[in-house]
C-alpha cells in the first residue's frame, strides 16, 4: 500500500515537474521559421534570437533562409508544413507571393505569424509582429527636419533625395509614408527641393533592398543633378542597406558638404559609418525584443491562448486587418549609439572597430 502511495506521489511529482519544464510539456512541437536572406545582418540576428528563445521554451525549430529567392522560400515553407510544424513564423521576401502556400498552411490548421513584414491577401495570417513601421519613417523624417532646422529655414532651401526599398515589401509604404507625412509640408512650402524630381514610391524604390542597386541609382542622380557643384543637404534612405549604397556613391561622386543621411537597423557597417560621419542616424530595432514577443505569441498559440497584441487597426493585408504587436523603434546617432548598442549588450565595442 505504502509503495503504491509512494509510486503515485512520485508519478504526480514527475508529471508536475515535467509540466513545469517547457520541453516536456510542449513535447518539442515543431515551429517553422522562414527568413528572407542571410545577406542582411538583421535577419541573421532575428533568426538566431528566435531559434534560441524557442528552443529554450522547449520547441523544435526549423529555421530556413531563402537567399531572397521567392520560389525557395515557398518550397521551404511547403517542407515545414509537410514536416508537421504547428506554427509558422514568416518574414516574407515578397508579401504578395505566398498566397498558395499560405492556403496550404491554413488547410493543415497551422497558425501563421507574419514576422516584421506583412503577408498580403491571405486569410491564413493569424498575427503580425513587427516594429511600428510608420513610426520608423516618422522618426527618419523628424531627424531630417531637426538636423536642417526646417522650421526656422526662412527663405533658405535645402536639396533632398529619396531612397526606399523593395516595392513588394509592404513596410515600404509605412516607412516612406511616415517620413513623407513629416517632410511633405516642407516640400509644399518650397523649403525642401528634390533636384532629381524622383519622389514617387516607384521612382525611389530599391529592388531587393540591394546595396549595389541603391548605389547605382544614386550614382546616376549625383552625376546628373549634382555634378555642377549643387549642394545635397539630405537623403532619406529607408534602411541601412540602401544608406550604405548612398554612402558608397557619395564617396566617389560627390565633393560638397556631406548630406544628412538616414537609415534603419543599426547594421554594423552603418554604425561604423555613423562613427565615421558618413551616415547621420539609424533606427534601432532591437531584434531581441521582437524575437521575444514572437516566442510569447507562439507559446500562447500552442497553449490555445490569445497572444498579446496592441494594434487591431493598422495592418490590413487586403483580406483582413491582422491583429498585431508593434514594438517601438528608437533612433540612434553618434550621441546615443553607445548606450543603445553597447551598454545594452547588442554589440561589443570591438564589433564596431
Ligand atoms: C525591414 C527592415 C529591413 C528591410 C530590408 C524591412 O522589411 O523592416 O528592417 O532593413 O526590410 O531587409
Amino acid at each position: 500500500m505504502f509503495k503504491k502511495i509512494l509510486a503515485a506521489v512520485l508519478t504526480a511529482t514527475m508529471v508536475l515537474s515535467l509540466t513545469a519544464c517547457g520541453g516536456a510539456k510542449k513535447g518539442g512541437d515543431l515551429v517553422g521559421v522562414a527568413m528572407p536572406t542571410k545577406d542582411l545582418q538583421r535577419w541573421v540576428q532575428d533568426g538566431d534570437n528566435m531559434k534560441q528563445k524557442l528552443e529554450e521554451a522547449g520547441y523544435s525549430v526549423d529555421l530556413q533562409y531563402a537567399a531572397n529567392d521567392i520560389a525557395q522560400q515557398v518550397s521551404q515553407i511547403e517542407n515545414m508544413i509537410s514536416n508537421g510544424c504547428k506554427v509558422l513564423v514568416v518574414a516574407s521576401i515578397n508579401g504578395e507571393s505566398l498566397g498558395t502556400v499560405m492556403s496550404q498552411a491554413e488547410e493543415a490548421g497551422i497558425k501563421v505569424i507574419a514576422y516584421d513584414r506583412l503577408i498580403m491577401n491571405s486569410s491564413a495570417v493569424s498575427y503580425y509582429a513587427t516594429f511600428d513601421n510608420y513610426m520608423v519613417g516618422q522618426k527618419q523624417g523628424e531627424y531630417i527636419k531637426s538636423a536642417l532646422d526646417l522650421d526656422n529655414a526662412g527663405d533658405k532651401t535645402y536639396n533632398i533625395e529619396f531612397v526606399t526599398g523593395d516595392p513588394g515589401d509592404n513596410n515600404v509604404n509605412f516607412f516612406f509614408g511616415g517620413a513623407m507625412d513629416v517632410l511633405q509640408p516642407y516640400i509644399d512650402a518650397g523649403t525642401l527641393v528634390c533636384p532629381s524630381g524622383q519622389m514617387t514610391k516607384d521612382e525611389v524604390a530599391t529592388p531587393d533592398w540591394d546595396t549595389a542597386k541603391a548605389q547605382a541609382r544614386f550614382e546616376t542622380i549625383l552625376s546628373t543633378y549634382y555634378a555642377d557643384g549643387t549642394q545635397l543637404d539630405a537623403v532619406l534612405a529607408s534602411n541601412d542597406s540602401t544608406a550604405l549604397g548612398v554612402a558608397n556613391a557619395l564617396e566617389s561622386n560627390y565633393e560638397g558638404k556631406y548630406p544628412v543621411l538616414t537609415g534603419q537597423d543599426c547594421d554594423i557597417a552603418s554604425v561604423k559609418n555613423m562613427i565615421d560621419g558618413k551616415q547621420s542616424m539609424s533606427i534601432f530595432k532591437d531584434t531581441r525584443t521582437l524575437a521575444g514577443k514572437v516566442v510569447g505569441m507562439v507559446d500562447a498559440i500552442m497553449q490555445g491562448k490569445e497572444p498579446e497584441i496592441n494594434d487591431t487597426e493598422t495592418y490590413d493585408n487586403g483580406d483582413h486587418v491582422v491583429p498585431s504587436y508593434l514594438c517601438e523603434p528608437v533612433f540612434a546617432d553618434i550621441n546615443n549609439y553607445k548606450e543603445l548598442l553597447i551598454d545594452s549588450g547588442y554589440y561589443k565595442e570591438e564589433d564596431l572597430k
